[in-house]
């Protein structure tokens, strides 16, 4: 068994090098030079992790992890060109750097190496591995157009059951069936395989509560994203919809005025109304009730608790995480 340290340093070790070809530069380097800018590699460690949960680590692991770390950026690319984000682990986004179109083009392309992995594996599994795979793909897409559907409406029509389950499709499914994927080449049971993966679906949730809360409070110098991009396009996330129902009718009235008119000023009057209503202090418990959520579900998995160690290690991270 290891730590998610050294899962992390195994992994890096053969997803660093160069994963494209050279030519045409114009469609693999923007490829490559997301992946050459950093991340915290989070999704493909879980599944290295729920490999060894049950089992030692089997060559086929590193197929799905690098496939699901080529998804996730793929998505990262064209996330930045929906959300209009000029910043992307504190360096220029794909879009920004390059253009529209080759922003486009490298994410396609990077879906497609992200199938060719998928279909080097080489156990009796890999037809399930591909079906939870794809079941997940197809939920982040779902939870994107979601995403950007609640960006059009109005806050008032937008409830927090809306949010949590758009926030569960777009960012939660992918670390959870990241964990499945592991389980299921681990040999993991499918009564264990479900409690793993919801494990993982509830910290997914506490992971982007914490994203949309550092996105506003966060040190744009360690998040390497924009501050409050989410603000200039007026991103349902539970800041605003808790600032709204807790705020008082000037402070609704001023809100909706700085979403209507999109002045200079919009981020830092916005963060006020926020601070005001202390809707930061509702990261703290929504985070915390995802994560007893999440751990009822790793408890309920039949292996020793010593080898649930490194998972309650990264969520850890995860949950109090400050990039
Ligand atoms: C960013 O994911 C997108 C979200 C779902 C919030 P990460 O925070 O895992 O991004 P990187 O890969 O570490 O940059
Ligand atoms: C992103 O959510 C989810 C996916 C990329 C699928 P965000 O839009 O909040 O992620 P960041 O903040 O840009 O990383
Ligand atoms: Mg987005
Ligand atoms: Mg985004
Ligand atoms: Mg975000």
């Amino acid at each position: 068994m290891h730590s998610f340290k050294e899962l992390l340093e195994k992994f890096e070790q053969q997803f660093g090098k160069r994963q494209f070809p050279e030519k045409p530069a114009n469609l693999y380097d923007p490829a490559q030079y997301i992946l050459g800018i950093g991340g915290k590699r989070v999704r493909p460690v879980l599944c290295l992790l729920g490999n060894e949960l049950f089992d030692e680590l089997h060559p086929d692991a590193y197929n799905a992890a690098n496939a699901i770390e080529l998804f996730h950026n793929f998505t990262l690319i064209h996330d930045d060109i929906m959300d209009k984000a000029p910043l992307r682990r504190g360096m220029p986004t794909v879009h920004t750097k390059y253009n529209d179109a080759a922003a486009i083009l490298a994410g396609d392309v990077m879906l497609i190496h992200c199938y060719e992995y998928l279909n080097k594996i080489n156990s009796k599994t890999r037809q399930k591995l591909v079906n939870v795979f794809n079941k997940a793909a197809r939920e982040v897409c779902e939870g994107q157009q979601l995403d950007m559907d609640l960006e059009q409406m109005l806050p008032e029509q937008v409830n927090y059951a809306d949010y949590v389950n758009m926030i569960a499709l777009k960012t939660s499914v992918l670390l959870a069936a990241s964990l499945q994927l592991g389980a299921i080449i681990g040999g993991g049971s499918e009564g264990n395989q479900h409690h793993l993966y919801e494990f993982g679906k509830n910290v997914g949730i506490a992971f982007q509560i914490q994203d949309d809360y550092l996105d506003a409070f966060g040190d744009p110098e360690k998040f390497g994203k924009q501050q409050g991009g989410d603000i200039l396009i007026n991103k349902k996330t539970f800041l605003l919809l808790k600032a709204l129902e807790l705020c008082s009718p000037a402070q609704k009235a001023h809100l909706h005025q700085l979403m209507d008119t999109n002045p200079d000023n919009k981020v830092a009057e916005v963060l006020q109304v926020f601070h005001d209503c202390r809707v930061d202090e509702w990261a703290e418990k929504e985070k915390e009730r995802f994560s007893q959520a999440a751990y009822e579900h790793l408890d309920a998995i039949a292996v020793l608790s010593a080898r649930k160690e490194p998972l309650k290690d990264l969520a850890g991270f995860l949950l109090t995480r400050q990039h």
